[in-house]
């Protein structure tokens, strides 16, 4: 496998984020939407909450999606080897951008029909232990009308980028950095999200 992870940790250091859409391999892309399928074709999906602890509660108004965290999803070797690749990234970021994460924790999520997130910092508060935020889209033949575009502003609330969820596409951003919301999909959308932690 050829990853080019100098050139996202590049774009991570130049411009705080990144979108390619082919980082990652199509057969493991194919891989891992099949694990997805399979998940949730035994219903191990979750609906996702806001909060943090016991404060933790579903609220559809601002994220509708289910997850499946890979840490519970038992062996597949689609998320070994996509663990594997992001372990590898980990330790090529921790160098390039002087970073010290010291673990990657992903999820994978299903936004049914009509779903969406509003916008939101994935650190904060509550999670001070996320340095990038990556996103791996595993939609086949998206088209735009399909909606679900993950649009992301900087701390001043100037726009900087509207993303499709495009088979394939990788996303990552410094988690602090950029506020980001998904907006409404007409139909269901994949997708594999994690971090990087310091802890
Ligand atoms: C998240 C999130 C973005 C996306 O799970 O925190 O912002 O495009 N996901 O799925
Ligand atoms: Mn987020």
């Amino acid at each position: 496998m050829n990853l080019n992870f100098t050139k996202v940790a590049e774009d991570l250091i130049n411009y705080g984020w990144h979108s390619s859409l082919d980082f990652f391999p199509n057969s493991l892309l194919e891989e891992l939407r099949s694990t997805l399928l399979d998940l949730n074709e035994n219903e191990l999906f979750r609906p996702a909450k806001i909060g943090k602890g016991i404060k933790q509660k579903r609220v559809t108004e601002i994220r509708g999606d289910w997850i499946k965290w890979l840490s519970e999803a038992g062996d597949y070797p689609s998320t070994k080897i996509y663990l594997e690749i992001m372990n590898e990234f980990r330790l090529v970021l921790n160098r390039q951008l002087l970073m010290a994460a010291t673990e990657f924790e992903a999820h994978f999520a299903i936004y049914p029909k009509d779903t969406f997130y509003k916008k939101h910092l994935d650190r904060h508060n509550n999670n001070p232990h996320r340095l990038i935020t990556t996103t791996l889209y595993l939609n086949k033949d998206y088209q735009e009308e399909q909606g679900g575009s993950l649009v992301v502003e900087d701390l001043k609330q100037n726009h900087i980028v509207t993303l499709n969820p495009h088979w394939g596409r990788f996303v990552c951003f410094i988690s602090s950095d950029f506020p980001h919301e998904v907006k409404t999909t007409t139909v269901k959308r994949y997708s594999l999200t994690g971090w990087m932690r310091s802890s």
